[in-house]
């Protein structure tokens, strides 16, 4: 839920920037955080394939995904903070997952 908040309040910042006629590269820019970081430190491992496995797939909501990344965050020594942990979290959903809850 906080993470589809907090997509929502990001596509805000980037209209209400629009609407101001200010270059909205840094709110893009903070937007594809998730992507960066996801590219940066977890793609080489597994970039489609594990987000697709359609049977194995062990995440079932917004939640469990969230748990997956924190572990992978942990597991590959880069202690992310909440803030990043939701934005890689809301970058796989929007890329792969579909998850609304
Ligand atoms: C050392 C290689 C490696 C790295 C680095 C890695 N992963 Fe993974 N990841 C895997 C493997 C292998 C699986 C599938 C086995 C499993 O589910 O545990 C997986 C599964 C996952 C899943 C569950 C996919 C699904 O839908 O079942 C998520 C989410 C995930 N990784 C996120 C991340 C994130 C985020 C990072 C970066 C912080 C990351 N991984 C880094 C190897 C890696």
């Amino acid at each position: 839920m906080t993470v589809i908040k907090r997509v929502i309040r990001r596509h805000t910042v980037v209209i209400v920037a629009a609407l101001l006629g200010i270059s909205g590269s840094a709110a893009a820019e903070q937007f594809d955080r998730g992507q960066a970081l996801y590219e940066n430190h977890c793609q080489a491992c597994h970039e489609d394939w594990a987000h697709k496995r359609e049977q194995a797939r062990a995440v079932g909501s917004l939640d469990a995904l969230r748990a997956r990344v924190s572990g992978w965050s942990v597991h590959s020594g880069l202690d992310w903070s909440a803030e990043e942990i939701d934005d890689v979290t809301s970058y796989l959903n929007r890329r792969f997952y579909k998850l609304t809850k």
